[in-house]
């Protein structure tokens, strides 16, 4: 039997994270955070002192990646890591190491065994495009740059972090370009995905739009 899988591709901070789950929880589906693979590997060198433009070095440390999926959990080497990887710099480490081709191609696989039925959601950069082509459905999930920043402002004073707006979009605008211009994988809008424009759309709207998607895609 096909399993079927929703890809939901996009830029930082756009929610797609926050949608792809609800909708996963809502269908009973598996979900995959692609991008948390990308930042436990960037946490996992730094902790091993490995540069991260250390491709071979670095795409050795994705292959044994010893990372835990639990519901609302992620482990790094049997220890807690869910908070940690959410932290900026570890954002800034993961959008590094995600250039590398050595380092995309040993997450491959392991991206695709979360492929299991009754299905899955999956987030990321690259989902409709490399991981899952074959995808039932395919989403181009965003949102303004200004209001994503203000989304990511308000998450992270809700942390009690001291942060400044303006940088926040300018980190944000320079993740989105280095995600967009590399080479391998580039975040794109890919002609068969649905665009789901959020600037405007509460979480609710935006999941009950991918679930009406997915019922009259299948
Ligand atoms: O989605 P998230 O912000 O957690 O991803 C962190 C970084 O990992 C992104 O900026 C991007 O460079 C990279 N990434 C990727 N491909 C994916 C998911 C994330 O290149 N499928």
């Amino acid at each position: 039997i096909p399993i079927p899988v929703i890809a939901i591709d996009g830029p930082s901070a756009s929610g797609k994270g926050t949608v792809a789950a609800r909708v996963a929880a809502a269908l009973g589906w598996h979900y995959l955070d692609s991008g948390a693979l990308y930042r436990l590997t960037a946490l996992a060198a730094r902790g091993r002192g490995i540069a991260l433009d250390d491709e071979f070095a670095v795409s050795r440390v994705a292959a044994q990646l010893d990372a835990t999926f639990l519901e609302g959990m992620i482990l790094l080497e049997g220890e807690d890591a869910t908070e940690l990887i959410r932290d900026e710099r570890v954002g800034e480490g993961a959008s590094q190491v995600a250039v590398l081709p050595a380092v995309r191609t040993a997450l491959l696989q392991r991206q695709r065994d979360f492929a299991k039925l009754p299905g899955l959601v999956a987030d990321g950069r690259d989902m409709g495009s490399v991981v899952f082509p074959d995808a039932s459905l395919k989403v181009f999930l965003t949102a303004g740059a200004a209001e994503r920043a203000s989304r990511r402002y308000k998450q992270l004073i809700a942390k009690g972090e001291s942060v400044n707006i303006a940088r926040i979009l300018e980190d944000i605008e320079q993740r989105d370009a280095r995600d967009k211009a590399r080479t391998v994988a580039p975040l794109q809008q890919l002609p068969d995905a649905r665009l789901l424009d959020t600037t405007e759309l509460s979480i609710d709207i935006a999941v009950q739009t991918v679930l009406d998607w997915w019922k009259s895609a299948s």
